[in-house]
């Protein structure tokens, strides 16, 4: 069979670069083994077996995912100790008490007293105990109970008195580091986010909670891991496989370590208000970013800093000249390949069924996600 080409692909396409995927996947494992704690990486940004394997360094054990469907997929496709890391609600257990004849190994997160009262009263139809974590806010403000009250030492203790749970630990997701604007700035995030979780369960083993997990992610956070991070015991970032370009922004990740990028080719121009158009749309890119730099900031054109994208439509996006110049025309003549660094992976990612695997110039590998919920 004849070898794929990146300039066979028909665009617009995303690429993942498999030598700099591969090292992604093998940095974070590298870090999580100096600094002496578990990886449960994220499945949420790739979502494929492919994506998984590496990140678990070939174990399949100890993931994370985001939806029930991803739940279902890893475990027919082999993998172990799944926790679905969104917080519990009733209609989503009724579905987990059926799921789990596919997925055995499925471990629950609670975020309320509500989410626990859920569990308590939706055991597990095997007669085991429900594996479930509960989600803490350090200080992100989007899910999680409060750090620093009563109320999650309540709630824990309770969580660890019923029978038909068995307590697992504390889970934060520390958001909060993409919005930090230096290297420094995640260390702060990092630090202050270890600080509070030992915190809690250092409160919870006062009162005779233990707590076997002690865990925080984000990609930001983890591919710059502080110092007192190394006193959890397991990391979930998912992000990291592929990286971004919005992680390039505040030092997460160099430019090199972006693994993925559109591939999109110039299809027409309007001269008249300097533009190229590319068939790269928002379906393409998603619109992810443009709340931070509106359409000049949401994505970078690879090796053409001379260019921005200056706005999209569905299937359609328009360049133009990023210092305001006049473009040279010439320099792009139709058909010609360009790749788009995107603002932000998981959402890329998700507007594509399929992903070209490449190393060079040349497709290797096609790797194809699980999609809905
Ligand atoms: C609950 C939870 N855990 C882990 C992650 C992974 O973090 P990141 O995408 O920064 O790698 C996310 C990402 O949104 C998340 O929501």
């Amino acid at each position: 069979m004849a070898e794929t080409k990146i300039i066979d692909l028909t665009t617009p396409c995303l690429l993942v670069d498999l030598e700099i995927v591969k090292s992604n996947a093998q940095r974070m494992l590298n870090t999580a083994t100096e600094m002496g704690v578990e990886m449960r990486p994220h499945m949420k940004t790739h979502k494929t077996l492919e994506g998984g394997v590496m990140m678990t360094g070939g174990s399949k054990n100890k993931i994370c995912v985001s939806t029930l469907q991803e739940a279902r997929f890893f475990s027919a496709g082999g993998f172990t100790d799944i926790l679905y890391s969104i917080p519990i609600t009733e209609n989503k257990i009724k579905i987990c008490q059926q799921t789990i004849k596919e997925v055995p190994d499925l471990k629950l997160m609670f975020d309320s007293r509500y989410g626990l009262q859920c569990i308590m009263d939706n055991p597990r139809p095997d007669g085991q105990p429900w594996s479930a974590i509960m989600e803490v806010d350090c200080g992100y403000g989007r899910t999680g109970i409060e750090w620093d009250g009563e109320e999650i030492l309540a709630i824990a203790q309770e969580a660890d008195k019923c029978p038909n749970i068995h307590f697992m630990g504390l889970y934060v997701h520390c958001g909060d580091s993409y919005v930090a604007e230096s290297v420094e700035a995640i260390h702060a995030i990092g630090d202050k986010t270890a600080e509070r979780l030992v915190e809690v369960a250092r409160r919870l083993k006062e009162r005779g909670v233990d707590c076997e997990t002690v865990g925080t992610g984000s990609t930001p956070c983890c591919n710059q891991p502080s110092k007192k991070m190394a006193n959890l015991t397991e990391f979930h970032p998912g992000c990291y496989i592929f990286n971004d370009y919005g992680l390039t922004l505040n030092g997460s990740c160099a430019r090199s370590e972006i693994a993925i990028k559109v591939a999109t080719r110039v299809i027409d121009y309007k001269k008249s208000k300097n533009v190229i158009l590319v068939d790269c749309g928002f379906l393409a890119l998603s619109l992810d970013g443009i709340q931070e730099g509106g359409y000049g900031g949401m994505c970078s054109i690879q090796d053409h800093p001379e260019l921005k994208m200056k706005a999209m439509d569905q299937e359609l996006g328009k360049l133009t000249a990023a210092d305001g110049q006049q473009l040279d025309f010439d320099k792009y003549p139709i058909g010609t390949l360009l790749y788009i660094y995107p603002f932000h992976a998981c959402h890329t990612a998700a507007m594509h069924p399929v992903y070209y695997v490449h190393s060079g110039d040349t497709v290797v590998d096609k790797w194809t996600p699980t999609r809905g919920w």
